[in-house]
């Protein structure tokens, strides 16, 4: 393969192309499913739920469903035909329909089948439970106590004598932080419209991040094979890794209706019944030992990471597992032990969100930073510094899973930033004002970002591409990825264009389906771009060859004179138009078609010994946010958030821009006032916007700057030479929660680490500000 990336930004790869969907997002015409024209007889599908946290039912009526008008079916886990678990990992603790025994408050029993949504969601309200209740365990603490099970293996990160380490360090300190969970609050919620063909066929359309787990989960649950079934997506209303997993029920009980009436059967559940059933953010407990020296050199580091895992393993052995790996954030541990703890707990299973377990594992790693700073005197931001991975291979570039750091543009990213937004000025302007301000404090925090890009799940790290020219010189692309709003279509389409040197409306983008592109990974890990753009480059690649053999051939020139020039391809002297040559050569019967594949290089990973090279590379950046809070009331704003963020050479500048500015307002609302609470029943009390507060446009920075770092190049091959920019930019959010600690801070002369936790909500600072009033 030739892997020459031009590199110049300019042609189709590189450009500043509008999202292909943008205008149909913002007028309403981009087709989700619930707008799909539903086929003749379609019907509709509720979620009878429990409501216990924890519990085993003793007797269920559903005679009062069954005999509502317009109930076709109500359905329990005896109807289905195959086996009934539909998590990921088939380990057989995530049962479809709830069998005897209840997990969590919330968790699905029955469903319902009606001629409107509105009957079937009536219906389902009818059912009379009788339950046998068992004490149940929302909070991690509660699970620890009460001695519950992890739901997977922990991981255990290990690199020289961590206790040696602490016992010889000048100094050290102790300390715990609660870091919050997070609900997606994609705009779209969870959907699925099953279809049913003839013999056992199938087909699905859902909102997936992952449409080969639909499918696999769906031929399982039906006990028919993954052939027969046919998933489709061709966008999500956002996903944000709620999508990865959890749509499987609701996929899953679509389809099973579906074939056991014959009927089209369309399941969407309300934003509360969203919120309830489907998997979070973990939130977790950090607990750290740090020793030091006076001038701020961390010499070791000991932290164990508990997690609130919910009912059952999903995706909660790789989400604790990515915390570890980034509770090193950009620094160097000298000596090292992480080990994660993932709890099992009666809430619903927590899932993968943006950055899965990455975030939480990196906000601890800022808290130590921070604890340090405070503890020795110094500036965090100086403190950071001191302790960055070294950019060329010593021993302070390895990891503590044991990976060398070789592409390190930290120092950089971080001494661009704190120039361009003038930190330390603004800083010594922030201590002025504080010193007199007696009701708004300020603060200003620069946080780094390195965040390791790949599945750790290696075989995930594989995409395929199908590629089709048709006689009028118009290319057909489908891939494996699926489009959630992050531009994935856009970009791969943008390499076809590139390749083939043609005007991207030349290529049409396909919905994603199991049919034309079998055994994708789940969109997620922010690899989309960088999986499905060279497999689709590959496809294309392989057209190209063979057009090139063709050309030679008719006009009799050697390879070298033949050449792919904008919408035209020149033949020695000649130049032909696209369409007119894609004619000739199906004319001469070449094949237009290719299936192209790709699997990352270098990557291992041995969880055993914890050890190996989990990540093909890192993506970095960093953030500085100034904050204002309200002593009195502990309300706060951002005044001004500057961004430097390493995308590589970036596929499309517009839409790696919108990634980042909208990933560091999520992360901020993440790390601020987005609060999940459980009442004493285990019942989720924040279950809709009017309970849960994710960041509205009035909340974003007064000043937003937002830069991509321009001279940045992917040193290893990957498409185009860019970076993944999914996830990594929603760790920046951190420098808001740093900020604002400095501001509380200020109340205590900067004497103590005020050690808020996440999220920091208004009630949080102003806790906080107490705490400071009495040190
Ligand atoms: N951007 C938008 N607009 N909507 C989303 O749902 N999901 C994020 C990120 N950016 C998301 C998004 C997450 S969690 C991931 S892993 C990546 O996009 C996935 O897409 P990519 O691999 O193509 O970057
Ligand atoms: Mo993203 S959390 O990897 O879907």
């Amino acid at each position: 393969m030739d892997l020459s990336f031009k590199t110049e930004i300019s042609g189709p790869m590189h450009a500043e192309l509008r999202h292909d969907s943008a205008h149909k997002h913002v007028s309403g015409e981009a087709d989700y499913i619930d707008d799909m024209v539903l086929p003749e007889g379609a019907l509709h599908m509720a979620a009878g739920l429990s409501d216990r946290a924890h519990a085993d039912i003793l007797s269920l009526d559903l005679s009062a469903v069954r005999a509502t008008p317009g109930v076709v079916a109500v359905y329990t886990h005896h109807d289905i035909p195959g086996h009934n678990d539909i998590g990921p990992n088939h380990r057989d603790d995530e049962p479809l329909l709830a069998e005897k025994r209840i997990e969590f408050h919330g968790q699905m029993v029955f469903v319902v089948v009606a001629e409107t949504r509105e009957i079937a969601r009536a219906a389902a309200r009818k059912a009379k439970f009788t339950y046998e209740d068992l004490p149940h365990a929302t909070d991690l603490l509660e699970a620890r106590q009460m001695g519950y099970d992890l739901v997977t293996t922990p991981l255990t990160l290990k690199r020289g004598d961590a206790d040696a380490g602490l016992a010889k360090a000048p100094r050290r300190l102790k300390g715990a932080m609660r870091i919050g969970g997070q609900e997606h609050f994609y705009l779209e919620s969870h959907i699925a419209l099953a279809i049913p063909g003839e013999d056992d066929e199938v087909t699905v359309w859902s909102s997936t991040q992952h449409p080969s787990e639909i499918q696999h989960m769906v031929a399982n649950i039906l006990q028919i094979p993954s052939h027969a079934v046919t998933v489709n997506t061709r966008r999500m209303g956002g996903g944000f890794g709620g999508k990865e997993t959890q749509g499987n029920q609701f996929a899953a009980l679509a389809a099973m209706a579906a074939k056991k009436l014959n009927r089209a059967v369309k399941f969407r559940p309300d934003r509360d019944e969203d919120m309830v059933m489907t998997g979070k953010r973990h939130d977790f407990l950090a607990e750290y030992e740090v020793g030091f020296d006076d001038e701020g050199h961390i010499q070791a580091v000991k932290a164990n990471f508990a997690a609130r895992c919910g009912f059952s393993s999903d995706l909660s052995g790789p989400v604790t597992d990515r915390a570890l790996f980034h509770a090193d954030n950009a620094y160097y541990y000298p000596d090292v032990l992480l080990t994660s703890e993932p709890l099992k707990t009666n809430t619903v299973s927590n899932t993968a969100f943006r950055g899965f377990g990455g975030p939480q594992g990196l906000v601890g790693a800022e808290r130590m930073i921070e604890e340090v700073a405070y503890a020795v005197g110094l500036d965090p931001l100086e403190v950071r510094k001191r302790n960055f991975y070294a950019i060329d291979g010593d021993e302070r570039c390895l990891t503590p899973y044991h990976q060398k750091v070789e592409d390190n543009v930290i120092h950089r990213v971080v001494s661009e930033l704190e120039e361009s937004a003038d930190y330390q000025a603004r800083r010594a302007a922030i201590i002025d004002f504080n010193k007199t301000s007696r009701v708004i404090r300020k603060g200003i925090a620069l946080t780094p970002v390195k965040f390791g890009i790949s599945f750790t799940f290696t075989p995930y790290n594989q995409a395929g591409a199908l590629v089709h020219i048709y006689q009028d010189g118009s290319i057909h692309l489908n891939h494996g990825g699926t489009e959630m709003g992050q531009g994935l279509y856009t970009k791969v389409a943008q390499v076809l264009a590139d390749t083939f040197q043609v005007d991207i409306d030349r290529v049409k983008i396909t919905a994603t389906t199991t049919a034309k592109v079998p055994n994708t990974s789940a969109t997620a890990a922010s690899s989309g771009s960088d999986l499905n753009g060279m497999a689709a480059y590959d496809a294309a690649r392989q057209i190209k060859e063979r057009l090139y053999a063709f050309a030679a051939e008719k006009w009799g020139v050697p390879a070298a004179e033949i050449e792919f020039l904008p919408n035209r391809v020149r033949v020695g002297q000649e130049e032909i138009a696209f369409p007119a040559f894609i004619k000739q050569a199906y004319m001469a019967r070449v094949h237009l078609s290719a299936a192209g594949f790709y699997k990352t290089p270098k990557i291992h990973w041995d969880r055993a010994k914890g050890m190996g090279r989990p990540f093909f590379y890192y993506a970095y950046g960093a953030s500085c946010s100034e904050v204002s809070i309200d002593t009195l009331t502990g309300e706060y704003q951002v005044e001004r958030t500057d961004i430097l963020h390493d995308v590589g050479k970036s596929l499309n500048p517009a839409i790696d821009k919108g990634q980042v500015e909208g990933a560091f307002v999520q992360g901020m609302g993440w790390l601020t006032t987005e609060e999940l609470w459980w009442d004493a029943k285990g019942r989720l009390r924040t279950h809709a916007p009017s309970t849960y507060k994710i960041p509205l446009a009035s909340d974003r920075p007064r000043i937003f700057n937002a830069r991509l770092a321009e001279w940045s190049e992917n040193r290893e091959v990957t498409i185009g030479r860019s970076k993944a920019v999914g996830e990594p930019p929603f760790m920046l959010g951190v420098s808001v929660l740093e900020a604002l600690s400095m501001a509380v801070a200020s109340v205590a002369d900067y004497r103590v680490c005020p050690q808020l936790d996440a999220p920091a909500t208004p009630e949080r600072v102003l806790m906080a500000v107490e705490r400071m009033r009495k040190a």
